[in-house]
């Protein structure tokens, strides 16, 4: 059997990754993981049980339980800003990101479907998860630029949100990620880094696919 391939895409919130990355898997028909999911449902399963995502036992216990067939992981609470902070809270305990690392190695080892590679997105897949993924891409953007993403977003959705509070929030969030000890948010030295501040949709995708068929030989 062929090793499959994956393509590592990391970035801080509302950089466009998550976008590109459902398109990526798209057109290569590789299987996508969007691993912020992860620790939003383990940051969620923590509230719910009444705990505080900052306690390394409740953390811990909560991604041990945490298995691909889990309902919370299709739950639409997951994309609430409280699931993102919790998320990020529990991502700073090292049980849980040992934990959740299992779990995406499984996930590139064997892609559901069957498909012959995976697309992961997340903060560390190409410095940590992933180290050896035959194309790393770092998707970022200006913080206003992000800001405006997500205020747009959730604005869409329809939940009321203040300017001032999108982008303070974005800007803890971002602090949380990049600074904690384990893992934190950084490019990979050998990635692609793609801003994305002045880039349309399109314009990124093109990039991107440009660079993993340069790195894996595909399209
Ligand atoms: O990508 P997202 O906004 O859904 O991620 C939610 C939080 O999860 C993010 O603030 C940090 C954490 N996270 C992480 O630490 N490592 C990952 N690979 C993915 C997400």
């Amino acid at each position: 059997m062929t090793t499959p391939i994956v393509v590592a895409i990391d970035g801080p919130a509302a950089s466009g990754k998550g976008t590109l990355s459902q398109r990526v898997a798209q057109a290569f028909g590789f299987a996508h993981l969007d691993t912020g999911v992860l620790y939003r449902a383990v940051g969620l399963s923590v509230l719910r049980a009444g705990g505080d995502p900052a306690d390394t036992a409740a953390a811990a216990q909560a991604a041990l339980a945490l298995t691909p067939d889990h309902p919370i992981l299709r739950e639409v609470e997951l994309r609430t800003d409280e699931a993102a902070q919790a998320a990020s809270k529990v991502a700073a305990v090292p049980e849980v990101r040992a934990a959740l690392l299992d779990f995406q190695r499984r996930f590139t080892q064997h892609p559901p479907g069957g498909a012959p590679g995976s697309v992961l997105d997340g903060r560390d897949i190409g410095t940590v998860v992933c180290p050896d993924a035959s194309a790393k891409l770092f998707v970022t953007a200006s913080l206003e630029v992000r800001a405006e993403r997500r205020l747009k977003e959730l604005r869409t959705r329809g939940i009321p949100a203040i300017p001032s509070d999108v982008l303070e929030d974005m800007k803890a969030r971002d602090a949380r990620d990049s600074q904690r000890a384990v893992a934190p948010l950084r490019p990979a030295v050998d990635a692609f880094v793609l801003d994305t501040s002045a880039l349309s949709a399109d314009e990124v995708f093109d990039q991107a696919v440009a660079y993993i068929g340069s790195k894996t030989g595909l399209r």
